[in-house]
C-alpha cells in the first residue's frame, strides 16, 4: 500500500473473512499492517445471506467486526455487496415476488445495509454480476420480477442511505474488451442518462496464469471515459496444479501486467486481492485441480507474485 500510494495515490487492499483474522494470529499480523494493506473488503460478511437472514431481521455482528478491524488499523473499506444473485437467504431465494414487492425488498435491504455504515465506506458494490458473458442481462430472480428496474432502485436507495460512498457495479470477465465490457459501457451510459447515481465499475479480475486478456489498459480507459472510476476489486490469478517455477514466474508477470494497467489509467483508483493467501482462497473449492492464485502461499510466505505487484505499482 505504501508503494501504491507513493506513485499515484492508489490503494492496495485485501478481502477477508472474520474467522481468518479473528482466529489466525499470523494471518492477522499481515493483514492489519496498513503499510501492506490500506483497504479491506468483507469477502462474505456484508452479503445478503449474512446480514438479513429473515425478512427485515438484520444481523450485523460479523460486518461490524470487519468495519471495526479496518478502522482500528486505519484502512479504508469497500462495501460488498447490496444485490447479488448468490449468497441469498432462503426467504429471498425461495420467495415469489411481484415487481413492487421485489423492489421494496431491495430497498429495505440496501437502505438498511448501506445506511448502517453511512460515512464509513469508500465504495459500495451496489449491484454485483448483473450481466452475462454474452452481454445480455443475467436472469436472476431480481431481473425476472422487475426487469432492470431493481438496478436503478438499488443505486437510488444506496445514494439516499449514504451520500458519501462511491456507488459501483462490479463484475468478472470485464478486464479486457468483449461483449460483456461493451454491455457494461451501455448500461453505464443508460443509467447515467436516467440520472442513476453510478460512479464506479469494479473489475473483479479472477484471472488465469498465462491467459490474461490483451488491451486491459485500453479497456479500463474506455470505462473511465464515461465519467466513472474503476478499481480492480477481487484480483487472483489461478494456475493448474501442481505449481512449477515457470508457472510462478508467469504468475508474477501477470500480477505485474494487471496492476501496471490500473496504474497507467488515471481513473483506476486501487487494487484489492481476493484474499492475500492461498490458505484461504476460494479457488480450490470452485475449480477442481486449480489453485495457488494468491500472492502469499499456504504458509503465509510471499511468492514471486508479491514482487510482480510491487513492480506493477512502481511502474
Ligand atoms: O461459513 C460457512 C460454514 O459455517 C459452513 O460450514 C460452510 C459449508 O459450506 O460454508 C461456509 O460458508 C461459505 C462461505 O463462503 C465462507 O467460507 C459458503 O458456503 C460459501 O458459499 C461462501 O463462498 C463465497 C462465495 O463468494 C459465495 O458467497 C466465497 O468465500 C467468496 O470468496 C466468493 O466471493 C465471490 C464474490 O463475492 C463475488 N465475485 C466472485 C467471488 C468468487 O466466487
Amino acid at each position: 500500500n505504501t508503494i501504491a500510494k507513493q506513485h499515484r495515490k492508489l490503494y492496495f487492499g485485501s478481502a477477508t473473512n472474520n474467522v481468518e483474522f479473528v482466529n489466525d494470529t499470523a494471518y492477522r499480523d499481515i493483514l492489519q499492517n496498513n503499510r501492506m494493506f490500506g483497504q479491506i473488503t468483507a469477502a462474505n460478511s456484508m452479503k445478503w445471506g449474512s446480514t438479513e437472514p429473515f425478512p427485515g431481521v438484520f444481523t450485523f455482528d460479523d460486518a461490524d467486526q470487519v468495519v471495526q478491524f479496518a478502522k482500528t488499523n486505519g484502512q479504508i473499506l469497500r462495501g460488498h455487496n447490496c444485490v447479488w444473485h448468490n449468497h441469498l437467504p432462503d426467504w429471498v431465494l425461495n420467495g415469489t415476488f411481484t415487481e413492487s414487492e421485489i423492489l421494496s425488498v431491495v430497498q429495505r435491504h440496501c437502505g438498511t445495509l448501506v445506511g448502517r455504515y453511512r460515512g464509513q465506506i469508500y465504495s459500495w458494490d451496489v449491484v454485483n454480476e448483473v450481466i452475462n458473458d454474452d452481454g445480455t442481462f443475467r436472469e436472476t430472480l431480481f431481473f425476472n420480477s422487475s426487469g432492470t428496474k431493481y438496478i436503478a432502485t438499488a443505486f437510488h436507495t444506496a445514494r439516499a442511505a449514504d451520500p458519501f460512498a462511491k456507488l459501483y457495479a462490479n463484475d468478472f470477465n470485464i478486464e479486457g474488451p468483449g461483449p460483456k465490457s461493451t454491455a457494461y459501457r451501455n448500461l453505464i451510459k443508460d443509467l447515467k442518462k436516467e440520472g442513476v447515481p453510478i460512479q464506479g465499475l469494479g473489475i473483479q479480475s479472477h484471472l488465469v496464469v498465462g491467459e490474461l486478456p490483451v488491451n486491459i489498459k485500453e479497456n479500463l480507459e474506455a470505462f473511465t471515459k464515461l465519467g466513472i472510476e474503476v478499481a480492480i476489486t477481487e484480483l487472483d490469478i489461478r494456475m493448474t496444479l501442481p505449481e512449477t517455477p515457470s508457472l510462478l514466474a508467469q504468475q508474477k508477470k501477470d500480477y505485474e501486467t494487471i496492476i501496471s494497467a490500473c496504474n497507467e489509467v488515471k481513473g483506476c483508483i486501487g487494487v484489492t486481492v481476493w484474499d492475500f493467501t492461498d490458505k484461504y482462497s476460494w479457488i480450490p473449492r470452485s475449480f477442481a485441480g486449480e489453485g495457488n492464485a494468491c500472492p502469499w502461499d499456504d504458509n503465509l510466505q510471499i511468492k514471486p507474485a508479491y514482487f510482480g505487484i510491487i513492480d506493477g505499482f512502481r511502474k
